[in-house]
């Protein structure tokens, strides 16, 4: 039965979560990324999520093999997974077989962008470690902004340093030295590579983090671990949503398939 389970494994492979499945057995016990991953990850945030999320609809953007899903699914979630890779989308439906959660978790292939195409909405959004890899983060952010009925958890690569330059309210055109402080929310972008992997296209500050999360209508509750955040929707801040409305508006339409109607 183990080397069944192991035979699969390698036949997966490779894996970026390592998920412990009956038997004891591990998909990637010794990470790249040091220790046990992501359950090391897990362990920081678990204390800030209800333990019982009966009732609850989560999504789970960028699911890769599903570590997420499966922990939100023992607290008793309805969880629905989505990746754009079929490879590790293959990874997450043969675990959630193994571990017997087949009732509570879906995998769908998609882009985190074509949840513009249907209206659901989500008691928690679960958005880790995919914000970067978007050539257009703010308009996923909205987009899932908006489908966020009670928590989003937000995770993304950032640059060093967690100084917050207080006065952005406005900055003089024949002044712009503000924009250059330590602390000033920006997010540089990345033509090329960083740590080798073209995939990663913007590394936000600190600041800029909290300035996007609220300009997409969200407010920080919590900051469970390095480069992580958990938000909930606010009503004040979801009002800044009408300076955005028309671009958001255009931009969703062509998602749906709705280009050139009014
Ligand atoms: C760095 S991994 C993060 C996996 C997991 N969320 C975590 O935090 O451990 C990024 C995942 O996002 C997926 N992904 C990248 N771009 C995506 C997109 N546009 N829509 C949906 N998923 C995407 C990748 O295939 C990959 O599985």
């Amino acid at each position: 039965m183990t080397d069944d389970i192991q035979r699969s494994i390698a036949r997966l492979a490779p894996w970026f979560h390592n998920l412990h499945l009956p038997g004891g057995v591990q998909t990637l016990p010794q990470h790249f990324l040091g220790g046990d991953f992501p359950a090391f990850k897990w362990r920081e945030i678990a204390p800030c999520i209800p333990e019982d999320l009966a009732g609850w609809r989560v999504l789970d953007v960028g699911c890769n093999a599903g570590f997420y899903s499966f922990e939100l699914a023992r607290r008793g979630a309805s969880v629905l997974g989505i990746d754009v890779d079929e490879h590790y989308l293959a990874q997450a439906r043969w675990a959630c077989g193994q571990l017997g959660l087949e009732k509570q978790v879906e995998f769908r292939r998609m882009e985190v962008y074509e949840l513009a195409r249907n209206d659901e909405r989500f008691d928690l959004v679960w958005f880790m470690g995919v914000f970067y890899h978007l050539r257009y983060p703010l308009l996923a952010l909205d987009l899932l902004a908006e489908r966020t009925r009670r928590l989003l958890m937000f995770q993304t690569l950032t640059m060093p340093g967690d100084s917050v330059f207080e006065d952005t309210q406005d900055c003089s055109i024949e002044d712009r030295r503000p924009l250059l402080e330590s602390g000033w929310p920006r997010m540089a972008f990345i033509e090329h590579r960083l740590a080798g992997d073209p995939t990663n296209w913007w590394a936000a500050n600190h600041a800029g983090v909290e300035a996007m999360l609220r300009s997409s209508g969200l407010r920080i509750t919590a900051r469970p671990g390095h480069e992580i955040y958990l938000c909930e929707p606010d009503a004040e801040l979801a009002g800044r949503r009408s300076m955005y409305a028309s671009q958001f508006e255009a931009a969703t339409r062509v998602i749906r398939g709705g280009v050139g109607s009014s």
